[in-house]
């Protein structure tokens, strides 16, 4: 191909692009790394010891090889001449207007890099894309790559990849040391081997995979929409064990062992949040809407709306339990993170659960031990959620968000959350006093015996003592259950 093999650049350092390019550098220390942001704040961070995103193991790779093969700066220019392997790491958000509002994805990012990588090149290069991008990105990026292709210059070569990132928060690094399989997918064999060639530094040949380049850009938005539909699904039956007596948590283990099934996504949740799942899910929606397939995209819809369900059933579970309304009580919520080990806060599903709560006039302390109460706040505001900071506030301790409250809430995974004297918060609480878990994380057999009146996910309340008993199985599958109706 001709291209020079020593040097790649990365467009966007963000949790994608942040992560991914530090694995590389430190898995290749032969190669030179370079991330490149217009975001100077964000780049000034990666260059410190305060990095911009949270993520367990991370600063460690960071510190190991800053300054030696991995470098972050805000020269777009410098960073796109002097690479001839260029991967674009940006954001695609959702559009928030004009033709696809709410469901199509907002290439305007992605074009822009096409369009700055068109206006600098000064050679041939590999373009890789690494952001969850719609089917047929590509075609639109080679397009706007190959009308500029004489700009600065003779004519040049542009070769794009598909490389699309399955790293999960939290988890990121492991996910990027030891992927399940990473994917390229292209139409020249040569430039794909070239990408192969860098990951094949750490990752076994037989788990990359190579595809075309619209196979490799769909299986991305169907990993997601999968992932999400397997959340969405287990939470769907949770409402239906509440009814019943059933256990979802036994249910998620008697079909979990199923080899078919698979245990693992079986946990069900306050609901999914993160910028992935939804994003991904309404993209995958208006695309095949798009080529006219209106039964598939509300096929995937109902991922979305039983998500969107599951949220706000679990709070008008909490309000109704609280003798129907939460007007100027105490809430205390533990966890505002979309999930654990993350200070992500996009697409939380503390967003609608809290909302829901100030709207009926309650009172929210979070205690979230990672999130930052202005990254909350921004992300209500995304949400065109107003709120009113009498209503909304950050506690520094689990004890003072919980001290005068009439319930507790947990809405995030957090492992220290398991570790806490929940007697001291009950000694401290209104009585009586409500512990609803979101998460299912919790010893609620332990919290009633402390005095909690808990309602647990795909349980019946109280159910630690009740589910023994025959005769609630029996009046339960009978129907002869109260219907409590949320
Ligand atoms: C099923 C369950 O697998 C079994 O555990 C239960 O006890 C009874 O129901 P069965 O109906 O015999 O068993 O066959 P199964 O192999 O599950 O296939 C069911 C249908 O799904 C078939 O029509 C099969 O062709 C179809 N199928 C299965 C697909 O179309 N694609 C697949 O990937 C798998
Ligand atoms: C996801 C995909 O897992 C990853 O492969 C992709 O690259 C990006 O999107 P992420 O959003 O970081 O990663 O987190 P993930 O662990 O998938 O969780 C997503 C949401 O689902 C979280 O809100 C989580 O709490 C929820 N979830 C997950 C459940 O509610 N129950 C489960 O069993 C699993
Ligand atoms: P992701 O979760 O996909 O990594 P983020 O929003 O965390 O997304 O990061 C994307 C980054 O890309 C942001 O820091 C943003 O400033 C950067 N970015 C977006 N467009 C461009 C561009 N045209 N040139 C350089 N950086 C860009």
């Amino acid at each position: 191909l001709g291209i020079r093999l020593n040097r790649i650049c990365c467009i966007g350092a963000g949790y994608v692009g942040g992560p991914t390019m530090a694995t590389i550098a430190l898995k290749c220390p032969q190669l030179e790394v370079v991330i490149v942001d217009m975001n100077e704040d964000r780049i000034n961070r990666w260059n410190s010891d305060d990095l911009p995103i949270y993520e367990p193991g991370l600063p460690e790779v960071v510190k190991a090889c800053r300054g030696k093969n991995l470098f972050f700066s805000t020269d777009v220019k410098k960073g796109i001449e002097e690479s001839d392997i260029i991967f674009a790491s940006v954001n695609t958000p959702t559009k928030t207007q004009g033709v696809g509002k709410g469901r199509a994805a907002d290439l305007r990012y992605i074009e822009s890099v096409g369009r700055t990588i068109a206006q600098y090149a000064n050679r041939s290069k590999i373009v890789i894309e690494k952001s969850t991008v719609p089917i047929k990105t590509a075609e639109a990026i080679a397009r706007v790559l190959s009308a500029n292709e004489t700009a600065n210059g003779g004519h040049k070569n542009f070769w794009i990849l598909s490389n699309p990132e399955f790293l999960a928060e939290g988890t990121a690094m492991k996910d990027l040391d030891e992927p399940d399989r990473v994917l390229i997918g292209g139409q020249e064999q040569d430039a794909i081997m070239v990408l192969a060639d860098i990951y094949a530094n750490w990752v076994p040949r037989d788990r990359i995979l190579m595809t075309n380049l619209w196979s490799s850009e769909l299986s991305k938005l169907v990993a997601n929409a999968m992932l999400a539909q397997r959340v969405s699904s287990i939470n769907s039956i949770s409402r239906l064990c509440e009814r019943t007596g059933a256990d979802v948590k036994e249910v998620a283990r008697a079909i979990g062992t199923d080899s078919r099934i698979g245990p693992k996504f079986l946990n069900a949740s306050v609901g999914f949040g993160g910028s992935c799942f939804q994003k991904d899910i309404l993209n995958l929606v208006y695309i095949c809407q798009q080529f006219g397939l209106d039964e598939v995209a509300s096929y995937w819809q109902q991922v979305v709306d039983m998500n969107d369900h599951q949220k706000s059933a679990f709070t008008g579970k909490i309000i109704q339990s609280l003798f129907n309304t939460v007007t100027k009580k105490k809430i205390a919520i533990l966890g505002f993170a979309f999930k654990k080990d993350t200070g992500d806060v996009r697409e939380t599903p503390a967003l609608m659960v809290c909302d829901m709560l100030m709207k009926d006039g309650g009172l929210v302390y979070v205690y979230d031990p990672k999130v930052l109460i202005e990254d909350a706040l921004t992300e209500f505001k995304y949400h065109e959620i107003e709120v009113n900071t009498d209503q909304f506030i950050f506690s520094k301790s689990p004890e003072e968000a919980c001290e005068g409250a009439h319930a507790i809430v947990v809405l995030t995974e957090w492992d220290e959350f398991k570790t806490y004297d929940y007697k001291k918060f009950y000694d401290k609480m209104m009585k009586p006093a409500f512990l609803f878990d979101g998460r299912n994380m919790l010893d609620h057999a332990e919290l009633e015996k402390i005095g909690f009146e808990v309602h647990a996910l795909g349980k019946g309340t109280g159910s630690s003592q009740r589910s023994k008993s025959p005769d609630f199985v029996m009046r339960a599958s009978s129907g002869l259950l109260p219907s409590g109706g949320y």
